[in-house]
């Protein structure tokens, strides 16, 4: 988590640094600081909360400066405050340092050091680092620099200045995120390509084991034995006016109302329904392999992209008849899957950095199992390890809780399970146009949908204030159940609970009462009359019933409290439409609450740490 950035050049170091912040405080924001170099002297500015607080601060007393770094926190070691806010630096203040990820082995180092007498401020692992570079530090920042990385074990995007080489900024990467913006007379270094899109679309992306020196006209990879480094300067596409809220309130309401859009970019150009074809270009897999020599999925994520592999298990098995099981990478990373060369690991990440996930892809890749990746951000780590990638074109995602990027995984993995499915035998081409046509109207169907979201907001205003909710779905939409669970827990910070419709009668029935809603996904289909059975259940509880039905469902009237209406759609295609009502019923309690709907607690947009 956290994000770093850092400038050199000849315009002011403050002001860059601190837009660039803005755009990387989705990685965490409990704290943010900035340290510069004016005529030698190091000047560093922390403050908690969120980032106005710095701005507030820079505003009061402005500075400026041709170098430094900045960074926005999500606490890892030592709880928010000044004294953990990076910037941090040696006893001499000469060594300043940001740091995202985690320093494993900062505990003995640390006792190290203060046994030969250095004093620390902070309860973070990242200050142990700053000691440690001032210990082998003799006029060469380079040098101090790979020494201390020989000693550290653990994870890190590290940005260093020093007040004695005021032209260069080192920094260094190893399972964390790390971008050097290449411009003219002017460098920066961050950890994502957001941040310096608006200066620069000429990048180069750091890899494990690289150390860099930055000046303002010149760029050094190394490795810490002082090898030099191949480094490629690749030119970023990317739009960077995305990354604005467009007018809407939050960039959660933005990106809900651009799933029309985000799920026609992931189609686009892969789907020829009258054909009846299926085309993924970036996707080399042999036919052969899809058709006879893979043996079973296993589709590992986290949060959100873990509920979409849920969807995924259903279509690889009933289209494509292939075994599939779905883990949550922190869990499969630990255990011991069994798997081999037969077997098609799919990950799926929005960031393509989450750490447990990047590691079950190593894990699999290890195995010698054939990887494929489904994730949104371009030369993120995960795109760039996997041997395939489908990319999500949702665009960049700055609400932490995903939405527009939930609907992307899932239009990316009904196609490869249709195209699949095809490939080996199991549909036929006509059913397959009939599918792939469904998926196409979708978009459509979203729209109309969200021409009118009153019905919503009423239901909203109606239970903001209730203190837990139940989410019910079966077969494909119990994954949806748990995702708008999800949706509600973490932006209103209501306890929610997300169930396969089918268990609430082994345990979780006894939860029900008046007090509490029961949100049902209860759309036409194979489930719909057991859904309808489960609704009755919860209602002689005295339970809330808000169904989400398919439109024109008069039974369901008399059955719930309150009904939000879906587009009909095919119970194939349903998760796609269902998830829209529940992301929104979310959103509008949360704003009712008056939570902070795109930065909720304790939570940050991409877990770069296990
Ligand atoms: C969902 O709203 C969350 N923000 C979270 O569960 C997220 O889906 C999870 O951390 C996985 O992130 P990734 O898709 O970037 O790997």
């Amino acid at each position: 988590m956290c994000g770093i950035i850092g400038y050199i050049g000849k315009a002011n170091a403050v002001d860059i640094i601190l837009s660039g912040l803005k755009k990387l405080e989705y990685r965490g924001y409990d704290s943010a600081g900035i340290a510069v170099i004016v005529d030698r002297k190091v000047h560093i500015r922390r403050s908690v909360g969120k980032l106005c607080n710095l701005y507030l601060n820079f505003r009061e007393r402005p500075i400026s400066a041709n170098i430094g770094i900045g960074h926005t926190r999500w606490a890892t070691h030592g709880k928010p405050s000044e004294e953990n806010a990076h910037p941090h630096t040696d006893y001499t203040k000469s060594i300043v340092i940001v740091h995202n990820g985690i320093i494993e082995n900062y505990a003995k180092l640390r006792d190290e050091l203060q046994n030969n007498g250095h004093e620390f401020k902070s309860e973070t692992d990242t200050e142990v680092v700053a000691h440690l570079i001032k210990e082998h530090y003799k006029n060469n920042l380079l040098y101090a620099v790979q020494k201390t990385l020989i000693k550290i074990e653990g994870s890190y995007a590290f940005g260093i200045i020093c007040k004695e080489e005021p032209d260069k900024i080192i920094c260094a990467r190893q399972d964390a995120p790390l971008i050097i913006g290449v411009g003219k007379d002017e460098n920066f270094i961050a950890s994502d390509v957001a941040a310096l899109l608006p200066h620069t679309r000429d990048m180069i992306f750091l890899e494990n084991g690289d150390i860099a020196e930055v000046t303002v006209d010149k760029i050094i990879v190394k490795d810490v034995k002082n090898n030099m480094r191949s480094v490629k300067i690749k030119s970023v596409e990317c739009d960077a006016v995305q990354s604005e809220k467009s007018g809407y309130k939050h960039f959660m309401l933005k990106e809900i109302f651009e799933q029309p859009s985000t799920i026609e970019n992931t189609l686009n150009g892969r789907i020829y329904p009258n054909e009846g074809r299926v085309f993924i270009e970036e996707v080399k897999i042999k036919e052969e392999y899809i058709k006879k020599d893979i043996s079973n999925i296993c589709v590992v994520a986290c949060g959100t992209a873990y509920y979409a592999g849920l969807v995924s298990k259903i279509l690889f098995e009933e289209f494509a008849k292939i075994p599939t099981e779905v883990d949550i990478a922190s869990e499969f990373r630990y255990r011991e899957p069994i798997l081999n060369e037969k077997t098609l690991v799919i990950v799926i990440s929005q960031s393509g950095e989450t750490a447990d996930t990047l590691a079950a892809l190593r894990l699999a890749k290890n195995k010698g199992c054939q990887t494929l990746a489904i994730c949104n951000v371009i030369e993120s780590s995960i795109s760039r390890e996997s041997v395939h990638v489908i990319y999500t074109c949702c665009g960049p995602e700055i609400g932490v809780a995903s939405t527009k990027t939930f609907t992307g995984q899932l239009t990316a993995l009904y196609i490869l399970a249709l195209d699949w499915a095809f490939k080996r035998g199991k549909l036929t081409k006509e059913s397959l146009k009939i599918y792939l046509k469904e998926l196409e109207g979708i978009p459509l169907k979203i729209r109309l949908f969200l021409e009118d979201v009153k019905p919503i907001k009423i239901v909203a205003k109606m239970l903001a204030h209730k203190k837990i909710f139940l989410y019910l779905g079966r077969y494909l939409n119990y994954p949806i159940a748990l995702e708008g669970a999800l949706k509600l827990k973490e932006i209103s910070y209501i306890h929610a609970e997300g169930y396969a419709a089918g268990e609430m009668k082994h345990g979780p029935i006894a939860l029900i009462d008046a007090s509490v809603p029961v949100v049902v996904v209860a759309v036409a289909g194979r489930v719909y009359k057991k859904i309808i059975s489960n609704i009755e259940e919860a209602r002689a509880r005295g339970g809330v019933i808000i169904a989400v039905a398919s439109d024109s469902n008069e039974e369901i009237k008399n059955k719930s409290d309150y009904v939000i209406y879906v587009p009909k759609t095919s119970e194939f295609i349903s998760p796609i439409m269902t998830i829209i009502p529940l992301q929104l019923l979310a959103y509008y309690i949360s704003v009712f609450l008056g939570c902070d709907v795109d930065q909720p607690r304790n939570l940050a947009k991409s877990v770069t740490v296990e």
